[in-house]
């Protein structure tokens, strides 16, 4: 394998401070939620850096964004990348990291006068978060085959708008299509959004595979009435139900125990008054598990409770699937790889399963498929006080050029 050249630690750090001034928040976090006017200009940012590094930019049809280094042969290239776009409360690192040090793995390249045996390409893709629209990881899902295009472009945000009139609004529907460019292999590099390196003192993580991911939206019909003068035996409260659900998906996490977790993250009232019953009552719930039988388990407690519940209190639920992941693991050779590289510099390294979802999940399906994590202070993510030191970051960024290298060569 050939050394890697030094990569430009400082310019990294430069450009991840730069597209974080757009959609910036208080607290030095990020709004940019996917195909807003923040995403649109997060965007341009990176594409007129990807242009000015002379590469090669592609747009397709669900508006990812591929840029290609030309290698010493044509064909399939090794891809790298992740997502720009952010959750309205998020950090600078979550997804800009990894598509950021993979242009900088790019530029020292460049400098060095390295051109590689394979192509590289450095992608970014739509709507990873899935706070806006969803499914979440949409575009390396449709780029991997597993939602059409057309359903993706059709899917709304809360106020009816779609993902193909914003593609076209923010000028990011390109030509291409989705699936053209198959990589020979894909690495992530990514902050671990969870505290699991720090508790260790471990600065790599090899990461094993990601959980798997089930988000359900639950609205409950009820019937509002006079707080005072409805007896309790009488209601249909759907604010009540709500409330049940959510403390029910904590009890089950606890039941079902393991990997599991469960979040309520979103319940909205109607009509939202302190003496008016609720008539309705919007949850969503997130469950995920590195183990599919549990998950599936999971979701059935939880779907038999909201129907006992529901029964119960003379109300009506309507289910929206919104998101669902079987989990992924990656393959064994592309782990050791990255654990390899990391000792080979003198990192500390530890496999670890991510907990939260990923492009790379979805490109896992394609080709061979790593990932590679640095340590999230506090395990804070998606929270405006998410941080990752500068050391780690560079420790992390070094990795991702190493194996991209390697990858590249081989
Ligand atoms: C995506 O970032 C998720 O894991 O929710
Ligand atoms: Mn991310
Ligand atoms: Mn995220």
């Amino acid at each position: 394998m050939k050394n890697s050249p030094p990569l430009d630690h400082a310019h990294l750090h430069a450009r991840i401070a730069a597209l974080a001034e757009i959609g910036a928040v208080e607290g030095g976090g990020c709004a940019r939620l996917a195909l807003t006017d923040e995403d649109k200009a997060g965007r341009d940012l990176v594409v007129s850096w990807m242009r000015a590094q002379g590469l090669a930019i592609h747009v397709d049809a669900i508006g990812n964004v591929f840029a290609i280094r030309a290698g010493r042969e044509s064909g399939a290239p090794v891809m790298t990348g992740s997502h720009v776009d952010t959750v309205r409360t998020g950090g600078r690192f979550d997804g800009n990291l990894g598509v950021l040090a993979g242009l900088e793995a790019c530029r020292a390249l460049d400098a060095a006068g390295i051109v590689t045996r394979h192509p590289l390409c450095v992608a970014f893709f739509t709507n990873e978060e899935g706070a806006r629209f969803q499914p979440d990881m949409m575009g390396s899902l449709v780029h991997a085959g597993g939602l059409s295009l057309e359903e993706a472009l059709a899917a709304t945000d809360g106020a009816g708008i779609a993902v193909g009139d914003e593609l076209d609004r923010i000028g990011y529907r390109g030509t291409m299509a989705p699936g053209t460019i198959r990589p020979r292999a894909f690495v992530e590099l990514h902050i671990e959004q969870g505290p699991v390196l720090e508790d260790s003192a471990v600065t790599i993580g090899a990461v094993t595979g990601v959980q798997g991911i089930s988000w359900h939206e639950f609205t409950i019909g009820g019937v509002s009435a006079h707080a005072g003068t409805t007896p309790m035996r009488l209601r249909h409260d759907a604010g009540y139900v709500a409330a049940e659900i959510a403390t029910f998906t904590r009890r089950l996490t606890r039941e079902i125990g393991g990997t599991q977790v469960g979040t309520v993250g979103v319940v909205e009232l109607r009509p939202n008054l302190i003496n008016v019953i609720a008539n309705q009552a919007r949850l969503t719930v997130d469950l995920r598990n590195t183990d599919e039988t549990n998950l599936r388990e999971a979701e059935a407690r939880l779907f038999a409770f909201v129907d006992a519940t529901v029964a119960a209190e003379g109300c009506t639920v309507a289910v929206r699937k919104l998101a669902r992941f079987e989990p992924v693991d990656f393959p064994p050779d592309m782990i050791a790889r990255v654990e390899r590289l990391a000792i080979a510099r003198g990192r500390s390294v530890m496999r670890l399963p991510s907990g939260a979802g990923h492009d790379a999940q979805m490109l896992a399906r394609l080709c061979p498929t790593a990932m590679i994590f640095v340590p999230s202070v506090k395990g804070l993510s998606h929270n405006v006080a998410e941080f990752t030191t500068p050391a780690d970051i560079e420790a992390g960024a070094d990795i991702l050029l190493d194996l991209l290298l390697e990858l590249a060569e081989a």
